[in-house]
């Protein structure tokens, strides 16, 4: 068997979900059956201070001989860098992003992917010019779980997919939370708000199950309907965001399919974590499949069909295990000892994808992250909610 290829990857940006990245990134892939690919972080750039850099690269466990940097900039000209992974506020994802592929680098961004959808089309078209990687980091679609609750669809287990309830809330008291307003989930300079923080979620959940597991000649975008509720101490970012989806799908196909995809920031989709309630169902003539813990990482699925089948599954996420020592998480949240979080996934993909020279992730096109982007643009618009023009605009570069 050939050995396994290396991956070099960048950091750019040293908070919360950088740190969590990076700790799954380091985690030995054989843990977890990969045996092509090995990931090897070999820099990281805070737009602080290269102090700041070098302490993450220790905090996380990086090589010592990984480089530090105080500016972005720096690392996006790093020749020993193969794919830069972005996680800064999404307000900003659109300059940064613009900044590595200019550099000729590959590129793995956070979601929400930009702030709008033109500004993710230049991306996309800066990509291709270019002949570069670039992904969404949607992990969750990129989980074991993931798959097999698509492939119960594409196999006819529930028959056509009719209609898809996908919720992802999070009771955050964002009073008390965030009282300034200046954190990223409330902050309008940071794009905040549940639609592009927590929605995206709910809609991964809809369009991998509704439009993926579709034929793809047959894909064809929803038109949308949207109530957004904005919230009060910040003003211009939403504090609920519902949306009601009509997917155009041919008789033969399963005709006319619904989903409704619910988000917010006051109130829970599963009140103190309870496991008793599914955050996501989608529904067939046979049958449903019920997918249970949050929508972004899920734990655990229940096929139940109407001839009184139930099947159910328990989807820890692997890692080097009990009696390691080890743990990750992201904020205050913490994994058991030795499970990881479930972001090597799409690292794994996407590390696959830059070796076999694709351009795209497996299972989110460009093509459909731009259609996710245009319906959430159209739920602001009918919300109401539009951020500062130095966010939205398309103006590259900008000094945010
Ligand atoms: N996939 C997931 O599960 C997941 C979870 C949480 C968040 N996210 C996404 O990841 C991104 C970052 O979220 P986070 O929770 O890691 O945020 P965070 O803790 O606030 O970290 C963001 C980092 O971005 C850099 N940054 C540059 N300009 C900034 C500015 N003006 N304000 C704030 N930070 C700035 C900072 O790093 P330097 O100072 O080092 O440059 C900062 O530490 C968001 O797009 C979010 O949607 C994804």
């Amino acid at each position: 068997m050939s050995s396994p290829k290396t991956i070099r990857w960048g950091i750019l940006a040293t908070g919360g979900i950088a740190i969590t990245f990076t700790k799954d990134l380091l985690v030995d892939p054989t843990t977890r059956g990969v045996k092509h690919v090995k990931h090897a972080v070999v820099a990281a750039a805070s737009s602080s201070s290269k102090a700041r850099a070098e302490q993450f690269l220790k905090d996380t466990g990086c090589p010592t001989d990984a480089k530090a940097y105080g500016s972005y900039e720096e690392l996006a000209k790093d020749p020993n860098v193969d794919i830069i992974y972005i996680a800064t506020p999404h307000s900003h994802h659109y300059q940064n992003a613009m900044l590595c592929l200019e550099a000729g680098k590959n590129v793995l961004c956070e979601k929400a992917f930009t702030v709008n959808a033109p500004q993710l089309k230049l991306l996309v078209d800066k990509a291709r010019e270019k002949k570069l990687f670039l992904m969404e980091a949607v992990w969750t679609r990129y989980f074991p779980l993931s798959i097999y609750v698509r492939e119960l669809i594409t196999s006819g287990r529930i028959g056509p997919v009719a209609r898809v309830l996908a919720d992802n809330s999070v009771a955050l008291n964002p009073e008390e939370s965030f009282k300034d307003g200046k954190n990223r989930m409330v902050n309008p300079d940071l794009a905040g708000g549940a639609l592009l923080d927590l929605g995206i979620y709910s809609l991964t959940w809809v369009f991998q199950t509704l439009y993926l597991t579709q034929p793809e000649d047959a894909r064809t975008p929803p038109t949308v309907l949207a109530a957004m509720k904005k919230y009060a101490g910040t003003k211009d970012a939403d504090e609920h965001a519902t949306i009601i989806l009509t997917f155009p799908r041919s008789e033969e196909l399963g005709g006319v399919a619904h989903a409704v995809a619910t988000t917010s920031l006051r109130v829970a989709s599963a009140p103190g974590g309870t496991q008793d309630l599914p955050t996501t169902r989608i529904q067939g003539p046979k049958g449903e499949i019920q997918v249970y813990g949050p929508s972004f990482r899920p734990t655990s699925t229940k096929l139940v069909l109407g001839d009184g089948t139930v099947e159910e599954k328990q989807w820890p996420q692997p890692g080097p295990g009990k009696g390691s020592g080890w743990y990750n998480g992201f904020g205050s949240g913490k994994q058991p000892e030795g499970e990881g979080q479930g972001m090597f996934w799409e690292a794994d993909e996407a590390a696959t994808a830059v070796l076999e020279g694709r351009k795209e992730g497996k299972y989110e096109s460009l093509a459909e992250s731009i259609v996710i982007m245009e319906v959430m643009d159209e739920v602001r618009k009918q919300g109401g909610l539009v951020y500062p023009e130095k966010i939205e605009t398309t103006k590259y570069p900008t000094q945010l």
